[in-house]
């Protein structure tokens, strides 16, 4: 169980209009259940990936708890927390000249015997002959980075695995099968799993959709019950947010 109890983000806004604190994450008090797959979405920069890295202790908690199965590992390090059974896969995974494929995920991982390599990388839809050696570089297409980044965290078997928009990028014949995939880690290994994501086919596999604005949750429950709220915020988000510029970022 991962509770969030008065979870803030505050960053100094030099270029708001007071350019006092602003709260990216504003008090989230939440409590995600063992074995449920939640599914976050909402619009940009409503705070979702920071929500994700300050449970994974990317970025340091400005106010508030987390715990995770009761401990409080609001002070504990990534590696930490990765050794508690914690795993993220970031919205823009790195690259690294020099790094293969299979040293990023024996580093991981810790999986050394090739068969097992393989295998992984056949779970995330990539040829594993021809990219075992390749590297990790900045000639992998967005899509192949993406997946690789999908495959250290599934291969970690983590308690808790946290996806940061994994389908960005992806193809069309691969969004199916990675939701497959991601609710099959759950049903084998009872991972508890947050995606964040603003993809139809991950929604519809929600068992929680959660919906995030402006560093709040502003609805938790099934798809049918979000519809209304997505449908709203659809029509312009950050007319509100936007002081002196009305229509900024509407698309119209
Ligand atoms: N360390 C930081 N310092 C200042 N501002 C930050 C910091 N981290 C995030 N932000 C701002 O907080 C807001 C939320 O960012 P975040 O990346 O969490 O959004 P998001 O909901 O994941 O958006 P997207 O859907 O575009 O990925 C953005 O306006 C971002 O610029
Ligand atoms: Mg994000």
């Amino acid at each position: 169980m991962l509770e969030l109890q008065k979870v803030y983000f505050t960053v100094q806004d030099t270029e708001g209009s007071d350019g006092g604190p602003r709260n990216i994450i504003d008090g989230i008090d939440y409590v995600f259940e063992d074995g449920k797959f939640y599914v976050i979405t909402g619009p940009n920069g409503s705070g979702k990936t920071t929500l994700a890295k300050l449970i994974m202790g990317v970025n340091p908690l400005s106010g508030g708890k987390i715990l995770f199965n009761g401990q409080n590992i609001s002070a504990l390090t990534i590696t930490q927390r990765a050794k508690e059974g914690i795993a993220y896969s970031f919205q823009q995974p790195a690259r690294f000249k020099g790094i293969t494929f299979r040293d990023l995920l024996t580093i991981a991982t810790g999986i050394e015997e090739e068969p097992r390599l393989l295998e992984i990388l056949g779970r995330v839809g990539i040829c594993p002959l021809s990219f075992l050696d390749k590297e990790v570089d900045a000639r992998l297409s967005g899509g192949e980075i993406k997946k690789i980044e999908l495959a250290t965290t599934i291969a970690a078997n983590p308690k808790l695995a946290i996806y940061d928009e994994p389908d960005t990028g992806i193809d069309l014949w691969t969004i199916g099968p990675m939701v497959s995939l991601l609710k099959k880690e759950l049903a084998e290994n009872r991972t508890t799993t947050i995606v964040v994501s603003h993809n139809k086919a991950f929604l519809e596999a929600a068992d929680v959709v959660m919906i995030i604005n402006s560093g709040r949750i502003v609805y938790d429950g099934d798809l049918e019950g979000a519809m209304p709220l997505l449908d709203d915020l659809s029509v312009c988000t950050y007319r509100n947010s936007c002081e002196g510029e009305r229509d900024a970022g509407c698309y119209r």
